[in-house]
């Protein structure tokens, strides 16, 4: 396994990669998890080479206390990606990545990225996540580029930019993956404690309990999503949001007639939590 800390380096190690296969990207934070596991078995499965990223991406924090403390486990992380069989790891510095005199961002308009976590976390967090997934785009070149349906906006974000900017890649979204109690796997979820780790399990139970009145035939947003309030709220959770919404425009819906989007978004303790599903047939 290489592990390439520039841009030059990442281009190096894939023009002597034997054969001409197909490439696969994982981009990441970094703090893996099972949850990443899963997207990279992925990429092991279909792709030639796998190249994952790891860079904890400035632009897309909010708070500079959430980027100070959010969790940097290099050597844990390229010991999985070994284990995983990822070829090339590209694990750029800051600098790297926004060299002096940055200047440029890839940003998305709409509800897609203005909406739920836009809101919730500011404008700049998408713009973040765009313009750095444009330049991994951009160093790596890869044919398909896999991402976590757990982060279902960033999904629609990411796969307008990739049509509206036409970058030749082929999305691939991989379904959450969770913990034997249903919690989704999350790097955050390490600072939970035993007892909100337990409350924050309403939430997975809110998205069943919806799952389940829409297969009873609920079909009025509203009314569904009293369902997941009632699980929340037992569990002493007052969500930031829990939305119905188009999986693609994330424009609102008030009536389930297609595939919806019900996110969740709620801090437990000091923790920030999100989740999703999708419902009406999808
Ligand atoms: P990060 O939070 O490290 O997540 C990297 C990828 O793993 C994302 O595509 C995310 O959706 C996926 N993932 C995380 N938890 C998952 C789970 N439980 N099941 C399935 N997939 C999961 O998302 C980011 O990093 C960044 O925003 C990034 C795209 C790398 C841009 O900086």
């Amino acid at each position: 396994m290489i592990v390439a800390r520039t841009i030059a380096e990442l281009r190096a190690a894939l023009q002597s990669r034997p054969g001409d296969g197909a490439v696969g990207l994982v981009p990441t934070m970094g703090a893996l998890h099972e949850g990443h596991a899963t997207l990279l078995r992925s990429a092991r499965a279909t792709d030639a080479v796998v190249v994952m990223s790891i860079f904890v991406n400035p632009t897309q924090f909010n708070e500079q206390a959430d980027l100070a403390a959010y969790p940097r486990t290099e050597d844990a992380d390229l010991a999985l990606a070994e284990a995983e069989g990822v070829d090339v790891v590209f694990a750029p510095e800051a600098a790297e990545m926004y060299p002096a005199g940055f200047a440029t961002t890839v940003s998305v308009a709409g509800p897609i990225a203005e909406t739920l976590e836009g809101a919730q976390r500011g404008r700049a967090h998408f713009d973040g996540v765009a313009t750095v997934v444009t330049k991994l785009l951009l160093a790596a070149l890869p044919d398909r580029a896999y991402f976590g349906a757990k982060d279902a906006q960033q999904v629609a974000v990411i796969r307008r930019f990739v049509a509206d900017l036409g970058i030749p890649v082929e999305l691939v979204v991989c379904p959450t993956s969770r913990d034997s109690d249903g919690l989704a796997r999350s790097s955050r979820n390490t600072r939970l404690t035993p007892d909100e780790r337990a409350r924050a399990l309403a939430i997975p139970r809110a998205l069943q309990a919806v799952r389940d009145a829409a297969a009873d035939g609920v079909a009025d947003a509203g009314a569904l999503r009293a369902r997941a309030l009632e699980e929340l709220d037992a569990a002493g959770i007052h969500p930031e949001y829990v939305a119905f919404v188009h999986p693609d425009t994330f424009a609102p819906v008030a009536e389930v007639d297609g595939p919806v989007l019900v996110a969740v978004a709620a801090r437990v303790g000091r923790t920030r939590l999100i989740d999703n599903t999708v419902i009406g047939g999808a």
